[in-house]
């Protein structure tokens, strides 16, 4: 008995490197989210406001901590992030909450025996990123190509490089011209980097390539 709780006292030491995550503060904190990011942190008006469910947990500390020290400027986030508002303890808390939300792709099969609250609740989940237009041959090379050594060959990215996969297309269509002007560094090694060395066109076709890349999830 001794022994099997030293192990689990362990794994979960090593499985968060350092620090124990409240996902209960973390729902309380997001209270304070979705006015903006929607309750689910399915993001709103249209991508005005990201996306946050299902991002990685890494990214958002990063995020929220770049917000903080303005090096990401963003005028409706920074009051949310100030040190007395969001301290480091709640950002890791946060970060773990919305890392753990799952938004189905897929229309819900429904039993008979679901009643109507059942089948909203199971409806409202459903985020599905509409398809834009473009060419995904041209597309699919370029991301496969230059993209997926951090973003994932699914999009879903890996560590502290974020998900694109699932997210609203104007809002990462605003965060690549963000790159492409400077003012937001994509990439500590490459500022500026990749994505300055493609043509218009050629964005919008890595973005219509990201947006058949969700049917697969
Ligand atoms: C008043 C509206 C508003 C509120 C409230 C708000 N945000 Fe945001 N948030 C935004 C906007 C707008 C952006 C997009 C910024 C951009 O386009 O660069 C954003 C972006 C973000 C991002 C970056 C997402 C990404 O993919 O890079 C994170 C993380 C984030 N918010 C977390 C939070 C958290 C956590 C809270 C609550 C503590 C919160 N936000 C509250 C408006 C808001
Ligand atoms: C060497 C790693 C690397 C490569 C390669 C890379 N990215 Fe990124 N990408 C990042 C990092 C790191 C971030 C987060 C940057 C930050 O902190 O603001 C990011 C963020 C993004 C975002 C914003 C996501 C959000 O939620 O705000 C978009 C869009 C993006 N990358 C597109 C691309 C595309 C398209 C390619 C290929 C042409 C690409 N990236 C290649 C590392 C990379």
């Amino acid at each position: 008995m001794k022994l099997r709780f030293l192990t689990l006292l362990l794994a979960l030491t090593f499985a968060s490197p350092g620090y124990a995550r409240d996902l209960e503060k973390g729902k309380e904190i997001n209270a304070t989210c979705a006015g903006c990011h929607g309750e689910l942190g399915q993001g709103g008006s249209r991508g005005e406001y990201p996306r946050l469910a299902g991002q990685r947990e890494s990214y958002l500390v990063n995020q929220l901590k770049a917000f903080r020290a303005r090096t990401r400027v963003n005028i409706p986030m920074y009051p949310y992030t100030q040190e007395r508002e969001l301290p480091d303890e709640d950002i890791k808390d946060i970060a773990a909450y919305l890392a753990s939300i799952e938004l189905p792709t897929k229309w819900p099969v429904f039993k008979e025996s679901d009643d109507a609250l059942t089948r909203l609740t199971l409806t409202e989940r459903v985020m599905i990123i509409p398809r834009v237009t473009g060419d995904l041959a041209n597309g699919e090379a370029i991301y496969q190509k230059k993209c997926v050594t951090c973003h994932a060959k699914n999009g879903m990215g890996r560590g502290m490089f974020p998900m694109l996969v699932g997210q609203y297309t104007n809002y990462l269509k605003r965060q690549m011209d963000l790159y492409v002007k400077g003012e937001r560094p994509h990439d500590e090694e490459a500022v500026g980097g990749v994505l300055n060395s493609f043509k218009e066109a050629d964005l919008q076709d890595i973005l219509a390539y990201i947006t058949t890349l969700q049917d697969q999830q």
